[in-house]
C-alpha cells in the first residue's frame, strides 16, 4: 500500500438511512484516516426506501457541522467497491462490526475484495456498545410502527423518515 493511499479510506454501505451507529464509525475512522469517503451503494439487493441521491444527501447533512466533517465526503457508486476505492485514490475499506453475527458476512466480503484487489485492505471498527443493536432496517421498522427514532438517527433522518411515511399514507 502506498503512503498516500493509507491516509484515505472508503466506508461503504447502503445507508438506507444513515444511523448514529454509522456516524460513530465515520467519526472514529476520521480520527485514523485523513480522508473518509462515504460510499453509498447505488444499486442494492435490499428494498430501499430512499434513492441513492437522497441517501447521499442525508449522509452529507448528518455530517455537516460535525467536528469531524472536514475530510469526509459522501458519494454514490455502482459496480465493484474495489474499483470505487481505486478511483478515489484510497487504499482501505472500512466496515463496522456490531456483533459476532456480523463476522461471517464481513469476512466473506473482505476475502472477496482481497481476491479482487490484493492491495486494498479491509479495516474493521468495532461498533460502540450503545449502537451495537441498531440497523437501518430496525430504524425503519420502528418508524413505520409509529415509534420515536430520534435516539437512533440524526435529526435530518428523523425528518426524512416522517416525510416518506406521510407520502406512503397519502
Ligand atoms: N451502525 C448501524 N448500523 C450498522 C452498523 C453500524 N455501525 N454497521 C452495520 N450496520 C447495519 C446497516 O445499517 C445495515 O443494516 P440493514 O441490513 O438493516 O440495511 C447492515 O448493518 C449492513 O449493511 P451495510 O453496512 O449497509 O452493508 P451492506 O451489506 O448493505 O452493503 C456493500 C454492502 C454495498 C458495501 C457491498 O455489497 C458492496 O461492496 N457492493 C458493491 C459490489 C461489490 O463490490 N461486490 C463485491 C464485494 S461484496
Amino acid at each position: 500500500m502506498s503512503e498516500a493511499s493509507k491516509t484515505a479510506a472508503v466506508y461503504a454501505g447502503t445507508f438506507d438511512p444513515i444511523t448514529n451507529g454509522h456516524l460513530d464509525i465515520i467519526r472514529r475512522a476520521r480520527g485514523v484516516f485523513d480522508q473518509v469517503h462515504v460510499a453509498v451503494a447505488g444499486s442494492s439487493s435490499k428494498k430501499v426506501w430512499f434513492t441513492a441521491e437522497e441517501r447521499v444527501a442525508m449522509v452529507n447533512d448528518a455530517v455537516a457541522g460535525a467536528a469531524f466533517a472536514d475530510g469526509v465526503k459522501a458519494d454514490s457508486f455502482d459496480g465493484l467497491l474495489v474499483d470505487y476505492v481505486r478511483a478515489v485514490g484510497a487504499g482501505v475499506i472500512i466496515r463496522g462490526l456490531r456483533a459476532v453475527s456480523d463476522y461471517e458476512y464481513e469476512a466473506q466480503m473482505a476475502h472477496i475484495n482481497r481476491q479482487l484487489a490484493g492491495d486494498i485492505e479491509t479495516v474493521f471498527f468495532v461498533t460502540s456498545e450503545k449502537f451495537s443493536f441498531i440497523s437501518s432496517s430496525i430504524v425503519k421498522n420502528v418508524a413505520v410502527n409509529g415509534g420515536d427514532v430520534s435516539p437512533f438517527v440524526p435529526q435530518v433522518v428523523v425528518e426524512r423518515l416522517k416525510k416518506v411515511l406521510q407520502s406512503k399514507k397519502s
